[in-house]
């Protein structure tokens, strides 16, 4: 698969096989996404790789824990809202099962913190998909950065007190096999394109 098809067609994966992918591909994945770009080259993006189901149900359920402590209000953005309203039902999925999670974080303070880590992901995501793995971006950590069990539980890996956690991956074998690869029809994202002759 070339790099624009595998860009093209790529698409979230919510259903895993439990066992773990090859671990050679998990390895390309990580490269790919330490060889994204990074604002003046500076390379802070940190990757935490899972891999130990105990340590990912425990993940789990101290995010849901956490979820259901919070609030939500009509202002609370609303995939947050959906995660704290699900948490307190009980029916809260974080990383949908995945064998892999990939956690992000970067320098707190840092002006391009997001950004690096954004195109780390993408990088990921399209490497999973052009490898036949399937990848989902899980932002829910982002959401929790602050929040103090959530930074003790990671800072026994290595999170450390002056890092943000900028987001998430799931990564592994798609239960149906394969990736989905239809994408999905673009209703937004607009292009104004500006040439000599005019604008179009
Ligand atoms: C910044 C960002 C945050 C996202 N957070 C989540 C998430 O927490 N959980 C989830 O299931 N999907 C998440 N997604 C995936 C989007 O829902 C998905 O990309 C979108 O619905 C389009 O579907 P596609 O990826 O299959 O093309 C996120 C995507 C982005 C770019």
């Amino acid at each position: 698969m070339d790099a624009l098809e595998a860009i093209l067609t790529r698409r979230s994966t919510r259903k895993y096989k439990k066992e773990a992918p090859d671990k050679a591909a998990v390895v390309k994945v990580i490269e790919a996404g330490r060889f994204a770009p990074s604002g003046s080259n500076s390379q802070t993006t940190h990757f935490f790789v899972f891999t130990d189901p105990d340590i990912l149900a425990k993940m789990a359920e101290l995010v849901k824990d956490e979820f259901a402590k919070m609030d939500a209000g009509e202002d609370t953005y609303v995939s947050l809202r959906n995660s704290i309203n699900a948490a307190k039902k009980g029916d809260y999925v974080f990383h949908y099962g995945a064998p892999v999670f990939i956690m992000i974080a970067n320098k707190k303070g840092y002006g391009n913190a997001m950004a690096d880590s954004a195109c780390a992901l993408e990088n990921m995501m399209i490497a999973a998909n052009a490898l036949d793995l399937g990848s989902c971006w899980i932002n829910q950590l982002h959401w929790l950065d602050e929040n103090e069990a959530i930074r003790e539980f990671f800072g026994q890996y290595g999170l450390s007190d002056d890092e943000t956690i900028t987001g998430g991956l799931s990564l592994g074998c798609p239960e149906s096999g394969l990736p989905e690869r239809v994408p999905l029809e673009r209703k937004g994202n607009p292009v104004t394109i500006v040439t000599k002759e005019g604008q179009e």
